[in-house]
């Protein structure tokens, strides 16, 4: 029968001697020495040791005999301070032990696929996700679930004290680019048509400035199906927020608000002040919109000092209008060849060539990078390296460099063990309104396309350069994360269009799939602007995770599969004729 719980497993200290309590969990451990069984019992809370000895009734020694591993148990005793000798100080509940009058098994397991080890296990990840609920009973797991649920509590928390307002928005609704492709649902009722679930609710929280809720939030899901990575899956939460009336500043001190919230309530950290850098020099500096900061090893531009080189790779990147950089690795001399070859591999995922490198010798630089180094000391001072240093430089297309050579930086960085401990914030501003994708041969939205551009660079939008013109956009970066972004909108139908416009979308097209934006607009839309974060990454780093799954009680692998419920899976046909769905061969 179960019994009231007058304890969870983690709570009962030397202050509770002498009390009759009853407790439940999971077996976690379970020794038998001479006669004297010691059950260990799990809970989210903690765990508890339960001996059955000399003390304790026979009927319930010889019951504890038959618990095994992960079976449910329910103890009632008396709890009693251990003996000096025994008191285990890693435990919580170490000083005291409940010793039973009365045990009883509520629930009995199947043969367990795995162990369920205190952080880790060795069994493969898809046998974890398909038992789930036993990966789950991890204590590490379940931290993080707990620090997931007081970042959303401090961000409403913190948020509400703000004036903003929670409000729900639509999942079935139509797309939204955010730049990934749609999950599409079918709709039974108006066949051939498709809901789109929503890649964010951004045009909905705009709209809800224009119906005058002035500030909204929402912790929201939001579906993308993209490719996915260990930061990436194709269902994820943000905290979202809009504003009515604000300035970038505005927007940025109350994003930074909700941080420092989550930042304190989860760790009990004050985050320092958070600094700000362009886009333009975090791409100069670091190659990449999310610099990890954590580390130096800055790249460092050479065209300069190798500007007057015949050197084939640098001369035909620098003709071509690329660009030629580079990162020194402190005492990196020794790395071996071996070494050389795996990075010059990793640069190459990213489109660069290939990767020059050279070691610093005596008056000369040795390796590929020797041939293009004409006046050593000048490139000992240009880099900043030093005898027994590498310098590692790529060169070629300002796109492939900076991506390979700003990925490598961090990849060499963690390689060496450079990466420091704690949290290195920073904003990230004035972004590019628009990027070419030399692939689609065409412009997109850097950020969105109801980002504002600058005023000032309006000018250069409409005479069609579009590379020049930059917005009011801002992410905030961690740790080499992109933890959130955001953007003041474009408020005036008539400027919307224009960007529309811009990006290659014609006024038909506008109306079909944005008319219902445009016409908000035209109803006296208030200036407004926003931000949303992405709740799984900001867990990711308060809880250490490397990989988004650990952050999310059921994840997706990374084909975008639950093992668990198995889906996706085939439907009866019978479901999709109603929905006048069919299948095609491929
Ligand atoms: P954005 O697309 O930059 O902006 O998304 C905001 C934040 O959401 C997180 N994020 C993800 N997390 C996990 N898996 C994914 N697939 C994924 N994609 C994005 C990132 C990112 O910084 N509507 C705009 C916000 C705005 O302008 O207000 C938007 O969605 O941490």
């Amino acid at each position: 029968m179960v019994e009231r719980r007058t304890h969870n497993c983690g709570e009962l200290r030397a202050a509770h001697a002498g009390s009759k309590v009853v407790v439940q969990g999971w077996a976690h451990a379970i020794r038998d020495r001479g006669g004297v069984t010691f059950l260990i019992l799990r809970d989210r809370h903690g765990q508890v040791q339960v001996t059955l000895d000399e003390r304790s009734p026979e009927a319930a020694r010889q019951l504890a005999k038959d618990v095994r591993l992960e079976f449910v148990v329910q103890a009632s005793g008396v709890c009693t301070p251990r003996d000096a000798a025994a008191v285990n100080a890693k435990m919580e509940t170490g000083e005291i032990e409940v010793v039973a009058d009365e045990i009883e098994i509520l629930s009995t397991t199947q043969p367990l696929p795995f162990a369920i080890h205190e952080h880790g296990s060795d069994a493969h990840e898809e046998t974890r996700l398909k038992y789930r609920y036993l990966d789950l009973r991890r204590p590490a797991l379940q931290a993080n679930l707990v620090a997931r649920h007081r970042a959303c509590l401090a961000a409403r928390t913190v948020l509400d004290d703000l004036g903003f307002l929670e409000i729900e928005t639509p999942i079935l609704t139509r797309a939204t680019p955010e730049g990934a492709r749609d999950y599409l649902v079918p709709s039974r009722v108006h066949h051939g048509q498709w809901y789109a679930l929503p890649q964010s609710p951004q045009i909905f929280k705009q709209i809800l400035m224009v119906a005058g809720m002035d500030r909204y939030f929402q912790i929201c899901r939001c579906f993308r199906d993209e490719d996915l990575r260990a930061d990436r899956q194709p269902e994820f939460s943000q905290i979202d927020l809009e504003m009515s009336f604000p300035t970038q500043d505005m927007v940025i001190e109350a994003a930074e608000a909700v941080i420092r919230a989550i930042w304190k309530k989860v760790l009990g950290v004050e985050l320092g002040p958070i600094g700000r850098m362009t886009y333009r020099e975090a791409m100069d500096r670091f190659g990449v919109d999310a610099p990890d900061l954590r580390f130096g090893m800055e790249l460092c531009d050479l065209a300069g000092v190798l500007g007057g080189t015949d050197f084939v790779p640098v001369r035909s990147a620098l003709d071509a209008g690329g660009i030629v950089k580079g990162f020194v690795v402190k005492g990196g001399a020794e790395v071996s060849r071996k070494g050389l070859d795996a990075w010059t591999t990793f640069v190459r995922s990213y489109r660069l060539g290939g990767l020059l490198w050279g070691k610093v010798a005596e008056g000369e630089i040795t390796g590929p990078l020797g041939k293009a180094v004409s006046d050593v000391p000048a490139f000992l001072a240009a880099t900043g390296a030093a005898v027994g240093d590498l310098v590692l430089v790529g060169a070629g297309a300002k796109n492939h460099v900076n991506a390979g050579l700003g990925r490598l930086r961090v990849h060499v960085a963690k390689e060496r063990g450079l990466v420091g401990e704690g949290f290195a914030f920073a904003w990230v501003v004035d972004f590019p309104s628009f990027e070419y994708d030399e692939d689609a041969g065409r412009w997109f939205a850097c950020h969105h396309p109801f980002t504002k551009p600058k005023d000032r660079d309006l000018a250069a939008m409409a005479e069609g350069r579009l590379g020049e013109v930059e917005a009011d956009a801002y992410d905030l970066v961690c740790n080499g994360l992109e933890v959130g972004g955001g953007s003041i909108r474009i408020h005036r139908s008539d400027l919307q269009q224009q960007v529309f416009e811009a990006l290659g979308i014609g006024p038909e097209e506008q109306r079909a799939k944005f008319g219902f934006l445009l016409d908000a607009l035209s109803f006296g839309a208030p200036p407004h602007g926003g931000l949303a974060f992405g709740l799984d990454r900001i867990v990711m780093l308060l809880t250490g995770a490397e990989s988004i799954r650990d952050v999310i009680a059921f994840p997706k692998t990374t084909s975008a599969q639950d093992i668990m419920s198995d889906a996706p899976s085939v439907v009866d046909p019978a479901q999709l004729a109603e929905l006048a769905v069919r299948n095609v061969e491929s």
